[in-house]
C-alpha cells in the first residue's frame, strides 16, 4: 500500500440510489493515491492498517462525498444577486453585458480562479460549467482547474442569433472553435467537453444541426442547455420553432438528448417531454435557488421522479444567488414543501452526491465512496454555529440530525474540502 492516509468521523454515502444509503457513526475513510481504498467501521478497519498510516480525527463532523454542482455559469460570478428581473430581461440587462469582458483572457483568468475558489469554498468538488460563447473563456476555465487537479465539465457556448453582436458566433465557427476545444482539453487529466448551445431561441437550426454533429464526432462528449425555465421563454421558442412537437422536440430533433445530455431548470415541460427525458435517460439540473430568484417557477421533483428522469441540483449562479450546495437543498426542500410533497435529507444529499453523479454520467468516478473511486469529499461541521450546535445536538438519529444540518448549513459547515486525498488549499481561505 503507498500513499495511504484515513480520515475518522461520521460517515455518510449512497450505494446505489438515494435508498440504500450506508452510515457509519464512527467510521474510517482509507484513501490510497488519491483513490477510495475502503469505508466501513473504525474500529474494525484500523486493525488492518499499517500502524504508521496517517489518520486525521474529524469529532463532531460529517464526512460525505463532494458535492455536485449539474449546472452553474462561471462567467456571471459578477452580476450575482442583481435586482428586479426575470429571466429575458435579466439576460439583457445584467448576463449579456458581464458575458462580453470574456474576450479578455486575463479577465477570464481571474474570474475563473474566483469561481473555482468559491466552489471549493462551499464544498463543490465537480461542477458542470457554462463559459461564454469566446474559447478563450474554456481556456481559463480548464487552465485553471487542471491547475487545482478538480474533475469539471465544461464548454463554449454556442449563440448565433438573438444577443447582442459581439456575443454571436455561427453555425460554422461554434463547431470549429468547439471541436478545437473538445481536442485541446476533452478527456485532459480530470476535465471534460460539453457541447453547450445556451438555449433554443440563441439559435439558429443550423447551429442545432452542428452541434449535433459535435455530440455524433465525440461520442463520449457531454451536453448541457437550459429548457422550459420561464413562460415567456417557452412561448418564445413555439414561435421560433413553429414545426416542432414541443420544447425538447427542438433539441431531440437534432439528435443532443441522451445519457449525457443535462438540461437546466424543466420547470413548465409536458408529459410527453418527460417521457422522452426518460426514455433518452437524459438528466435535469434542478435549480431551485434559480428558480426562486429570478422567478421562474417551482420544479416538480415528484414528476421527474415518477418518469424517472434523474435529477441532479444545480446552483445557476448567477440566477441562482449562492455557491452553496448545502442552501440550494435547503430552497428544493422548500419548492417541494409548497406543492405538498416533502424533500427527505436523504434524497437531497443523494441529489447532491450520487444523483448529480449519474446525472453527468460520472458516476464511475466520483459520487460515493465505492473502493476505486476517486477521493474528493467534504467535511461538514455540525457545530459550526451556535445555532447548529444548539439544534444538532438534540437530534437523536441520523436522519434528524442530516435534516437540521442541511438546512442551517451554508459555507461555513465546510471545514474541509478534499480532492483526490488532498485537502483544497483555498477552500478556507475565508
Ligand atoms: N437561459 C438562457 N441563458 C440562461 C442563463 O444564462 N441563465 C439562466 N438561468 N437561464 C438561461
Ligand atoms: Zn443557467
Amino acid at each position: 500500500m503507498k500513499d495511504l492516509m484515513a480520515h475518522r468521523g461520521e460517515i455518510i454515502h449512497f450505494l446505489t440510489n438515494d435508498k440504500d444509503c450506508e452510515y457509519f457513526e464512527d467510521g474510517l475513510l482509507v484513501i490510497e493515491n488519491g483513490h477510495i481504498h475502503s469505508v466501513g467501521n473504525a474500529e474494525i478497519l484500523l486493525k488492518r492498517l499499517p500502524e504508521d498510516t496517517k489518520i486525521t480525527e474529524h469529532p463532531n463532523c460529517l464526512i460525505t462525498p463532494g458535492f455536485i454542482d449539474t449546472h452553474v455559469h462561471y462567467p456571471q460570478c459578477e452580476i450575482i444577486a442583481s435586482y428586479g428581473k426575470q429571466l429575458l430581461e435579466w439576460l439583457e440587462t445584467y448576463t449579456f453585458p458581464a458575458e462580453q469582458k470574456f474576450d479578455d483572457p486575463e479577465y477570464a483568468a481571474k474570474i475563473a480562479s474566483f469561481f473555482l475558489d468559491q466552489l471549493l469554498t462551499n464544498g463543490t468538488t465537480t461542477a458542470l460549467v457554462f463559459g461564454t460563447v469566446h474559447p478563450q473563456s474554456v481556456d481559463a476555465f480548464f487552465t485553471e482547474a487542471q491547475q487545482r487537479n478538480l474533475r469539471m465539465i465544461c464548454g463554449k457556448v454556442m449563440m448565433d442569433r438573438n444577443a447582442p453582436a459581439a456575443l454571436l458566433d455561427t453555425p460554422e465557427t461554434s463547431y470549429n472553435e468547439s471541436k478545437a476545444l473538445i481536442e485541446k482539453w476533452h478527456n485532459k487529466d480530470r476535465l471534460r467537453y460539453a457541447v453547450t448551445p445556451r438555449f433554443a431561441p440563441t439559435s439558429s437550426p443550423e447551429q442545432l444541426e452542428q452541434a449535433g454533429r459535435l455530440l455524433q464526432e465525440y461520442p463520449d462528449v457531454h451536453f448541457q442547455t437550459h429548457i422550459s425555465e420561464n413562460k415567456q421563454e417557452c412561448e418564445w421558442v413555439a414561435k421560433l420553432f413553429p414545426e416542432r412537437k414541443n420544447y425538447l422536440d427542438v433539441y431531440d430533433h437534432h439528435h443532443l438528448l441522451g445519457k449525457r445530455s443535462v438540461f437546466a431548470h424543466g420547470i413548465h415541460l409536458e408529459e410527453c417531454e418527460w417521457q422522452r427525458l426518460a426514455e433518452t435517460d437524459s438528466s435535469i439540473a434542478f435549480c431551485p435557488a434559480s428558480n426562486l430568484f429570478i422567478g421562474s417557477g417551482l420544479f416538480n421533483l415528484h414528476k421527474a421522479n415518477h418518469y424517472g428522469v434523474k435529477t441532479g441540483l444545480g446552483t445557476d449562479v448567477a440566477g441562482g444567488d449562492s455557491f452553496s450546495i448545502l442552501k440550494t437543498i435547503n430552497e428544493a426542500y422548500k419548492i417541494q414543501q409548497l406543492q405538498g410533497n416533502s424533500l427527505s435529507a436523504f434524497e437531497s444529499l443523494y441529489m447532491a452526491t450520487l444523483g448529480g453523479a449519474k446525472a453527468l454520467d460520472l458516476h464511475d468516478k466520483i459520487g460515493n465512496f465505492e473502493k476505486g473511486k476517486e477521493a474528493d469529499f467534504v467535511v461538514l461541521d455540525y457545530h459550526a454555529t451556535d445555532l447548529m450546535k444548539f439544534k444538532l445536538d438534540q437530534c437523536d438519529s441520523i436522519e434528524e440530525r442530516l435534516f437540521s444540518l442541511l438546512m442551517l448549513a451554508d459555507d461555513r459547515a465546510i471545514k474541509n474540502t478534499f480532492i483526490m486525498g488532498r485537502e483544497a488549499k483555498n477552500a478556507k481561505s475565508k
